[in-house]
């Protein structure tokens, strides 16, 4: 007999309404029920305003849901812990500390140890060794990425929670901050939920995507990928990979 694991996050009949100027409701997300397993890599697709980011914010515990709940290994999550790391949409390297720094800061000791093994591992994986005394306004959109993905890995998250990380750069860099996700993945085993409008990106980093509506967000179906593993950028060009790049395309909401 299978042995499922059970869920390292799950969203039960989520909703959220945000209240504007104190009077004004905002329906953002409505009814979100879905499940991550331990090593599930989770994408959120969906439109520009639907709720992404919001839904994102609940799973790290930086957001309340209005009804219904978020469970992290099946207890309320209420507040952020370092087990559940987040990569921001924007560029968030803080610019007063230098690149070793930043990493070094993700261990969350009052004075991290700048030379520790884990360090230089993570300034190793994320090909930043070199600017490692460099400061972010120095380094390249990319680089920045790496170094806050870098700062948030080196604690070992279970649950890694990605918020376009990639959506600034362009098409070259984020081909190579793919793969390097992908590697990450690999070797690590991280659970991730990865919010992207990218269907190409969907398709080939995760093993299911959910698909939301316009806003409020409603999810309206979730896909199982039928790429192999381990995941190479020579997969966007197998049957398989245009077959769901195409059905994905007919039903995303404009
Ligand atoms: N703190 C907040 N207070 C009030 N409204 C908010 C807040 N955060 C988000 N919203 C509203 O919630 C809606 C969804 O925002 P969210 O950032 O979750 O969307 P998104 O799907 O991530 O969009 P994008 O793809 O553009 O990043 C928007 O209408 C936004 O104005
Ligand atoms: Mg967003």
């Amino acid at each position: 007999m299978e042995i499922i694991p059970s869920p390292l996050l799950d969203f039960v009949h989520t909703s959220k309404t945000f209240v504007h100027e104190r009077t004004r409701a905002i329906d953002v997300l409505k009814d979100i029920s879905f499940s991550i397993r331990p090593g599930e890599v989770v994408s959120l697709l969906g439109p520009s305003g639907c709720g992404k980011t919001t839904l994102l914010r609940m799973a790290a515990g930086l957001e309340k849901p209005t009804t219904g709940t978020v469970l992290y290994q099946g207890n309320s999550v209420e507040g952020p812990e370092r087990h559940r790391g987040i990569v921001f949409q924007s560029y968030n390297a803080f610019p007063w500390l230098t690149v070793r720094e930043n990493v070094a800061f993700g261990l969350g000791d009052r004075e991290p140890s700048l030379d520790s093994e884990k360090v230089t591992n993570w300034l190793r994986q994320t090909g930043l060794a070199e600017f490692a005394d460099s400061y972010p306004k120095t380094l390249s959109g990319g680089m920045r990425q790496r170094v806050a993905l870098a700062r948030t890995m080196i604690v070992e998250p279970r649950l890694l929670l990605l918020d376009e990380p990639f959506g600034a750069l362009d098409e070259r860099t984020r081909q190579d901050m793919q793969l390097l996700l992908m590697k990450i993945v690999d070797d690590t085993g991280c659970t991730v939920l990865f919010v992207t409008h990218g269907i190409r990106e969907a398709i080939l980093l995760s093993h299911r995507i959910v698909l939301l509506s316009q806003r409020p967000g409603r999810i309206l179906d979730i896909f199982d990928s039928p790429l192999p593993q381990p995941r190479t950028p020579e997969l966007i060009k197998t049957p398989e990979f245009m077959a769901l790049y195409d059905r994905l395309l007919s039903v995303f909401p404009m």
